[in-house]
């Protein structure tokens, strides 16, 4: 249990109050795409001025090869802004994964300058970097779902990291799986659960926190278009609550529903349309 609380406090950290607000906005959203929700934007203003006018990441000619390999990415220089919503697209091989495990911290680049969170992260000592991963939810493409925990515990596992009393988040977390479609698979291993339901508990565990960045990869590659419509309303709403979205997709119909900014990767340049 020690080496699974290791692995997941590095990518959920839990705030039982505003999770309420998130299930409350979307509770009222079910019947299609969600609404602004009044009065939520000032619920995390803790930061300083000067750190609410900085981008979240900011890379600046960045280029990244895998070993002694080609360059995979390069010459790439751009912003997340806070509070920003973008699709991150291209064909297979282009480099949306590499790209997405740059802005996670779990990949340096080769060249060039990465700022998170207003730190170079190359003068980030290695035991800070879990706290501000910490920052940031992620939905891995191939899921990474800890194979021993229930579906329930696979969501909960970053609120008891946090030491909470189950009792705070139960609710939450019952709520947030029902939402997704989940309320009837609670309690089962993932080894039982279709690609599209494992795909289901990765995004309810990355979102459970309200991250300041969620990163996406392929978010909707194992589901219908009706759940896929419902999950990229989930993220929306994350989005209008204040979190910065990063969904990496081939779903061109995914992306036809929302006039989002999109990065889009091709021979290892990025090109971005607002
Ligand atoms: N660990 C690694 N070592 C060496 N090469 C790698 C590694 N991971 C990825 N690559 C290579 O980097 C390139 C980009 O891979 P990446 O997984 O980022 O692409 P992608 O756009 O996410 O593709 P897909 O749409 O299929 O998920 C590919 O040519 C891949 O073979
Ligand atoms: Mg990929």
């Amino acid at each position: 249990m020690v080496n699974d609380l290791q692995k997941i406090a590095g990518i959920c950290r839990f705030k039982p109050d505003v999770y309420r607000m998130v299930t409350g906005s979307l509770n009222k959203s079910l019947n299609g795409l969600p609404h602004p929700s009044p009065g939520m934007a000032g619920v995390k203003q803790r930061s300083t001025a000067t750190e609410q006018a900085l981008p979240l990441i900011h890379f600046e000619n960045v280029g990244l090869r895998y070993g002694m390999g080609p360059e995979i990415l390069r010459d790439l220089t751009f912003d997340i802004p806070k509070r920003s919503f973008q699709f991150l697209t291209g064909p297979s091989g282009a480099g949306k994964t590499t790209l997405l495990r740059l802005l996670f911290m779990s990949l340096k680049p080769t060249r060039g300058l990465i700022r998170s969170f207003g730190r170079d992260i190359t003068q980030i000592p290695r035991d800070e970097l879990p706290l501000l991963r910490r920052r940031i939810g992620i939905v891995f493409q191939d899921f990474r779902l800890l194979d021993h925990l229930t579906t329930y515990e696979n969501v909960a596992l970053p609120l008891r990291v946090r030491g909470k009393e189950e009792s705070s988040y139960r609710q939450d977390v019952l709520e947030l799986l029902k939402w997704v479609g989940l309320g009837e698979r609670i309690n089962v291993l993932p080894a039982v659960l279709s690609g599209g339901e494992k795909q289901r508990v990765a995004i309810a565990r990355a979102l459970i926190d309200r991250p300041e960045l969620l990163l996406a990869d392929e978010p909707t590659g194992n589901v219908d278009p009706p759940m896929a419509r419902r999950l990229l309303s989930l993220f929306l709403e994350l989005n209008r609550l204040g979190t910065a979205v990063v969904i990496a997709t081939h779903d061109l119909a995914l992306m036809d529903q929302l006039d989002a900014r999109r990065m889009i990767l091709t021979e290892g340049r990025l090109d971005i349309y607002e």
